[in-house]
């Protein structure tokens, strides 16, 4: 949340500070701005709506040249949508971008003003510039060191001191910053997705460090003075995997690369004998030893890929697995010891109640594993081991190769759990992973069936309300489809347990609403088929998922999908497909900006 950059180098600054937000832009695109110095002068320019407004705005002014500056894409936390709430933020000799939360903002505001300080913005940002400008006396260091004393809540913060041009000073507590020197100066970014043309090579600021960026290299500092060096990092992706390489929006790049995704995260992880093998994870094989019970947590669509593992756990290793909402979880004083295993999802790897959870967890002397797409992320230096997707990164605001990832991560570490309980034969085991690889081609083929998908989107596009059903798999399955299509088409919708809807929900179902029935598994088949009757005696529009082509009365659905055939176990991800592309066609029909949805950004890092 929020996309913050800083260059300092030895080319045009304003060009490495656009490119850099327009690849971040995914994190928030309520305003954009950017401050460069200019000799002892810092110009700002900023505007609300997408960076796209910004650049215009710079292109206009063509005597704008520096070659160190920072720039931010906001999504708003406090205060509205407006110029003056956008970033940069400059009190006195102090210019500034935030992403984060100052959570005693009111309280430094109640000081700053006995001062005689006052803010022109409703912004948190705002109050921690002009409580930086306050200790300012020339040593950029030490202000920095107390103003970490007063500051509370979550900030990475690029900051210019008006008197010293060229420098830029950057200080995390929480939210992420990752930075790298190269050839044309240092750069620092939210996101490897802004330092990928640079460079491959690149680090993590530590929490509670200050980065001091110079064109000719970057000092990073702990909260002693002392210098540090922190450990280099490497992606194994370049520049194309993070631009849309010729599709229309990042998501449909996204649902395309899945097969890749999945490959890349599988392949590593099969032994000999095609058995699961996650010693290069660094899982030891007794982490389930004395574990009697296992809490998986996360949000979103990584929740909704819990509910999915908790099933296989539940039924290969027949060990109670409940799956909570972080942001739940770590309100609500959860039973955990050190016989529990907590699991946490998350493609970005800082989701701020994520996060919590974890630290929450390691309190309570949980042993954790996470499940975390972006390398050194905060989630994944934090547990005790991780599992990496190999997903590539994920620009779409919707989440889609990143959760059959973690998918997959998930059916790998049920698979391998159960081969050391013993729950499983390692000739049964190889048959699961061969299961798991025949995924691959399947969602392939799946990927085929667009033009079919189109075509209900376009059916689906005016409706108002829209339900899910399934049922175990296919329930937890749903909650997904529901959210996907939710985020981006802006239509109302809900998941049902089919068999729950005659409980209540039925009486929503009229002449016409559609309701997307997957029924994928065969132990419940004909339950379903029970609960789509009852909803197209209500005059539904029934769009119909089945595992295989089976034979269906066709009065009971107007649209059916039927999947490549795979074991129940493996139809949810061929399943996810297809409503992510249903999902996807919906919103391109409501001419709906389909990557930056409303009110929306990647990577939550507020709580
Ligand atoms: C929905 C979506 C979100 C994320 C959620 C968690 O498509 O992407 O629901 O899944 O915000 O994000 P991560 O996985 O980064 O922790």
């Amino acid at each position: 949340m929020c996309g913050i950059i800083g260059f300092t180098g030895q080319t045009e600054a304003k060009n490495v500070l656009l490119e850099g937000l327009e690849a971040l832009e995914y994190r928030g695109y309520d305003s954009a701005g950017i401050a460069c110095f200019n000799n002892d002068v810092i110009d700002t320019i900023k505007t609300t709506g997408k960076v796209s407004s910004l650049r215009k705005k710079v292109v206009a002014m063509p005597e704008f040249h520096s070659t160190c500056g920072i720039g931010h894409t906001r999504w708003a936390t406090h205060g509205g949508v407006s110029d003056t709430n956008s970033h940069p933020h400059t009190f006195g000799k102090v210019t500034l971008i935030h992403n984060g939360i100052i959570e005693n903002y009111h309280e430094l505001e109640t000081k700053l003003a006995a001062e005689g300080k006052f803010p022109v913005s409703q912004t948190d940002t705002e109050i921690a510039v002009m409580l930086i400008d306050y200790l300012y006396h020339g040593n950029p260091m030490e202000t920095l060191k107390k103003a970490m004393d007063y500051l509370e809540g979550t900030y990475a913060f690029c900051i210019l001191f008006k008197d010293r041009p060229g420098v830029i000073y950057c200080l995390r507590n929480g939210s992420p910053l990752v930075a790298c020197h190269c050839e044309e100066g240092s750069v620092i970014a939210s996101d490897m997705v802004a330092l990928i043309k640079y460079s491959k090579e690149y680090f993590v600021l530590p929490e509670q460090h200050i980065a001091v960026l110079t064109k000719d290299q970057i000092t990073v500092f702990d909260a002693k003075d002392k210098v540090v060096m922190p450990k280099m990092l490497y992606v194994n992706w370049d520049m194309s995997a993070a631009m849309k390489g010729g599709y229309p929006h990042f998501m449909l790049k996204e649902i395309y690369e899945q097969p890749e995704a999945l490959r890349s995260t599988i392949m590593p992880r099969i032994a000999k004998g095609n058995l699961p093998d996650l010693t290069n994870d660094g899982l030891p094989h007794t982490i389930l030893d004395s574990v009697n019970r296992i809490i998986i947590t996360a949000c979103g669509t990584a929740m909704h890929a819990g509910l999915i593992g908790r099933v296989m756990f539940e039924r290969l290793l027949r060990i109670p697995v409940t799956v909570e909402i972080a942001s739940e979880f770590r309100y609500q004083k959860p039973i955990i010891d050190s016989n529990t295993l907590v699991i946490t999802i998350s493609q970005s790897g800082e989701t701020a109640d994520t996060l919590a959870a974890l630290r929450l967890a390691k309190s309570g002397h949980a042993k954790t594993l996470s499940i975390v797409n972006v390398k050194g992320s905060s989630i994944a230096r934090e547990s005790d081991y991780v599992m990496y997707t190999h997903a590539g990164p994920e620009i779409a605001v919707a989440s889609t190769k990143a959760y059959t990832a973690q998918l997959s991560c998930l059916y790998l570490l049920a698979f391998d759990f159960a081969l050391e309980k013993g729950r499983l034969s390692e000739e049964d085991c190889s048959k699961e992973m061969e299961g798991l690889l025949q995924i691959i081609p399947a969602i392939e083929k799946t990927l085929t069936f667009h033009p079919l998908a189109k075509e209900i989107s376009r059916n689906i596009k005016d409706c108002e309300d829209l339900f899910f059903i399934g049922r175990g798999l296919d329930y937890a399955l749903s909650c997904e489809g529901s959210i996907k299509l939710k985020e981006i088409s802006y239509i109302h919708s809900e998941a049902y347990a089919a068999g729950e809807l005659k409980h209540g929900t039925l009486s929503l179902v009229t002449e016409g609403t559609p309701v997307i029935a997957v029924a994928t598994q065969s132990s419940v088949y004909s339950k379903m088929i029970s609960n789509i009757r009852e909803v197209r005696a209500r005059g539904a529009m029934v769009i119909l998922i089945t595992n295989g082509n089976n034979t269906v009365d066709s009065s009971l659905y107007d649209y059916h999908v039927p999947l490549p055939y795979l074991s129940d176990n493996f139809a949810p991800f061929t399943a996810a497909v297809v409503l992510q592309m249903l999902a996807y066609y919906t919103s391109v029909q409501r001419g709906l900006d389909v990557d930056q949805p409303r009110n929306l950004a990647k990577s939550v890092t507020v709580e």
